[in-house]
């Protein structure tokens, strides 16, 4: 049977790597790093600096392919997504197909962790049911936005005994703040909902905003 290994490689950092990280990059036959188009190109960079850095024995191969895009002008947000998803899973599986033997193994470097706001485990599990591929999935765990976000500030995400909501820029804009999070944890959209806030809002009741900046 075919290993596919979703690493997480952390949020930018090369040394976000663990050591369970850089095993597996190099029990792999094969890593395949997707093409975003030129505006995100930063983040294939990344994946190829991971690559030189920590790949050892100059046996396994890099395949580098074109992402299918999204189209963005499907009025249902959700159906976009999904008609998305399963042109991915399409080109994962052939992907597999062509680079890896029966018993290969295929790794993927997930930014940051694969369990938060990434949907490479949602397309794989498309991928199996849609494809004749057997695959084994194997998935090790990366440092996430917030565990960077709260380092770089040198803060706990948690109040004392309070609660954490996480979410996205999205339906911040949509829906405003929630009313029952004690810390609210806001992965960013493509539009900046943050600039959206009302900032006189924010300062009287209290609120405090922590960011951080990608960098690498
Ligand atoms: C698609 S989600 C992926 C999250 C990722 N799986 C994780 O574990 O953090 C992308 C969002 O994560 C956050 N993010 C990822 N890397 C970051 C970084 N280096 N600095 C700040 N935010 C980051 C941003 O909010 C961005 O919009």
């Amino acid at each position: 049977m075919r290993t596919l290994s979703l690493i997480g490689i952390g949020t930018g950092n090369p040394e976000h790597m663990t050591v369970q990280g850089i095993n597996a990059l190099n029990r792999a036959d094969v890593i395949l790093i997707p093409r975003k188009g030129e505006a995100k190109e930063d983040l294939a960079d990344l994946r190829r600096v991971i690559c030189e850095r920590f790949l050892e024995g100059g046996t396994t191969r890099i395949v580098e392919f074109d992402l299918p895009v999204r189209d963005a002008d499907n009025p249902s947000y959700r159906r976009g997504v999904d008609d998305w998803h399963m042109a991915i899973a399409r080109a994962y599986g052939d992907l597999l197909a062509a680079h890896t033997g029966e018993t290969g193994r295929a790794a993927f470097l997930v930014w940051g962790d694969p369990s938060l706001y990434d949907s490479t485990l949602r397309i794989v599990e498309h991928m199996r049911r849609e494809t004749a591929l057997a695959v084994a999935l194997e998935v090790v765990p990366g440092i996430t936005s917030i565990q960077a976000l709260a380092a770089s500030h040198r803060m706990p995400v948690n109040t004392i005994g309070g609660s954490v909501l996480i979410t996205t820029g999205r339906r911040l804009k949509a829906e405003g703040f929630p009313p029952n999070a004690d810390t609210l944890l806001v992965m960013l959209d493509g539009d900046c909902a943050f600039r959206t806030l009302d900032a006189d809002a924010t300062r009287f009741t209290g609120v405090r905003i922590w960011a951080r900046r990608m960098s690498f």
